[in-house]
Order: structure tokens, then sequence, then C-alpha cells
């Protein structure tokens, strides 16, 4: 049962935090003139309406990118990587205001260039027909194909691509406790094939010994796959009762607000690690609440 819908979610403090990093890896992969594959394996809705009803119920885009916007003066100078993911969210609200919040899909579609390739993966039947509408209206919509399939199974065959230039995000909903494992084993078999692809996994940081073990994991995987890997993290508050903010199996209204979350980068282009470390404290003096706010940035 899928139950999870990012729309309750959209434009929170990890959307900022893993749609900036997707920013900057696509803007560094498309200076290239070869031809890129990008998977993105859990591909939500697409585009959100933060003046919906579920984006105003959960409100949770007010302390994410709506709180952002509104301490943007206070942080100085957006840093590239911060400029970069703004100019991509104005592309999606050309109006100026900032009512659509453009997930994932949006973004790639956005970047990417006509030589490229966008393969999208969404298992919930109502976000899956809505991606489906957002898709045939996206102007490079022949480069785009939509599978209604697991995106975790549908990825390891899809590797390497015929360019051998490729990007995958890999952000599942966690709403179903085995999502952690085959993360692990969907990456490796990828690493297998396609050793020198771009992987982004998105992941919560709550207290369940999954999501503590997941970026262990993900680095001995990177390791030995004899593979760079870069890791950050953003908290923007105290850890509260470590609440799953992907709960989707229950009312998302009844838990607590995730506080903290991380992106996972294998092979991240050499630009990544400069830009992060530049961008991190502002998203910190922007969207911190408590003094627990901070940030995490290794790479090896
Ligand atoms: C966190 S949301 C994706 C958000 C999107 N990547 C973005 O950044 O805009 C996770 C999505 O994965 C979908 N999903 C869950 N399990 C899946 C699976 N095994 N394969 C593909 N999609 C799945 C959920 O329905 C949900 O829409």
């Amino acid at each position: 049962m899928f139950s999870y819908r990012h729309a309750f979610h959209a434009g929170n403090h990890a959307d900022v935090l893993k749609h900036l990093t997707l920013v900057s890896v696509v803007g560094h992969l498309t200076q290239k003139d070869v031809p890129i594959l990008a998977v993105d394996t859990h591909a939500g809705a697409g585009v959100y309406d933060l003046e919906q009803r579920q984006a105003q119920t959960s409100g949770e885009a007010l302390s994410g990118i709506a709180r952002l916007r509104e301490r943007l003066a206070e942080v100085g100078a957006p840093s590239p990587a911060l400029a970069d993911y703004l100019q991509a969210l104005t592309a999606a609200n050309p109006s100026g205001r900032q009512r659509l919040y453009p997930g994932s899909p949006w973004l790639l579609q956005h970047l990417l260039r006509d030589q490229d390739q966008l393969r999208l993966f969404e298992m919930h039947p109502t976000d899956w027909r809505v991606l489906g509408q957002h898709v045939k209206e996206w102007a490079g919509a022949r480069r785009v194909r939509l599978d209604h399939a697991d995106g975790f199974e549908g990825l390891p065959p899809l590797m390497p691509p015929p360019s051998r230039r490729g990007l995958v995000i890999m952000d599942p909903s966690y709403e179903i406790k085995t999502d952690y494992a085959r993360v692990i084993t969907s990456l490796e078999a990828c690493l297998k094939r396609f050793a020198t692809g771009v992987y982004l996994v998105w992941y919560p940081i709550i207290a369940r010994p999954q999501s503590q073990q997941l970026p262990k994991q993900l680095t001995k995987l990177a390791q030995a796959a004899g593979k760079p890997w870069l890791q950050a993290s953003l908290r923007v508050q105290s850890g509260g009762k470590g609440t799953p903010q992907r709960p989707g199996v229950v009312n998302p209204r009844s838990l607590g607000p995730l506080s903290a979350s991380g992106v996972f980068v294998v092979n991240p282009p050499h630009t990544l690690h400069e830009r992060l470390k530049a961008a991190l404290p502002q998203l910190v003096k922007a969207m911190g609440q408590d003094h627990f706010a901070g940030f995490t940035l290794h790479q090896g």
C-alpha cells in the first residue's frame, strides 16, 4: 500500500537540501555536450501547488522554502548553489510569487537539454496520473518517459546509459522499512553495471535504526566500489521525538515535524563540496529554528 503523498511535504527544508543539491549536480553534468540519462526512481507528482489543501494542511513549506525566501536578506548574497536553486524556483513561478514548488522531475526536465533523456518511476496511482499530466505539458516531453513501476527494480536495467553519462536520484518515501535496504541493494546493482554514474540518495534523519545506519552503509558501498562520495545533512531544529516525517500510512498531521535529513552522493561532481560548503551555512541561517540547527558535510 502506498499512502505517502509528497504534496504534504513539498517545499520543506528536506526538499530544499535535496533540490539545491540536485540543481548543482545537474548544472555540473550539463556543462559537457555529451548526452545524459537522468533517472528519478521515486518521482512523486512533479510539481506542487503550495496553496492547495495538502500543503496548507501540513504547513511544511512555511518552515522550508517560505522561510528561506523571507530570510534571504539576512543570509547575505546567495552562494552559487543557492542562487542556482532559487533561479530554478523562479523559472517554475514566472509570475514571481512562489505558489508552485517544483519537485525533482520538474527540475530535471527544466535543466536537461534536448540531447538528454529523463526516466521517471512513480508507484502511487494518483501521483503517477498527476505527473503524467505534467509531463505532457512540458516542452521537452518527448525526451521524458514515465513508468508506473517500482523504481528500485526499474533502475538497474537502465544502467549503463548508452552515452556512459548518467545521474540517478533515489528519493524513496521510506514509509516501508524495507526501503532502506532496497536503496542499498539497488545502488549496489547499479554500481556493478555503471560504476561512474552519479547517484544522489536522500534520507531522513530520524530515531530509527535503519535511518541511522543508511549513511554508514552508503559510505561502505561507495568505498567498496572504490568511488568518491559526499554526504551532507541539514538540521533545522532539535531532534524532538524522532518521529518520521514521511509517515504515509497514518495521518500525516498526527506526527511531529522532521528536523533533519541528508543527501549522499556517489561520484559527486568535484565542485559539489565547495558549493555546499558555501550554501549550507546559509540554509542553516535562514531555516534554522533553534540552537540545534546546523549542518554536516563530509567527503571521501
Ligand atoms: C519523497 S516522494 C518523491 C519526491 C520527488 N523525488 C521530489 O523530490 O520531488 C517519494 C515518492 O515515491 C513513490 N514511491 C514509493 N515507493 C516507490 C517505488 N518502489 N517505486 C517508485 N515510486 C515509489 C511515492 O508514491 C512517492 O510519490
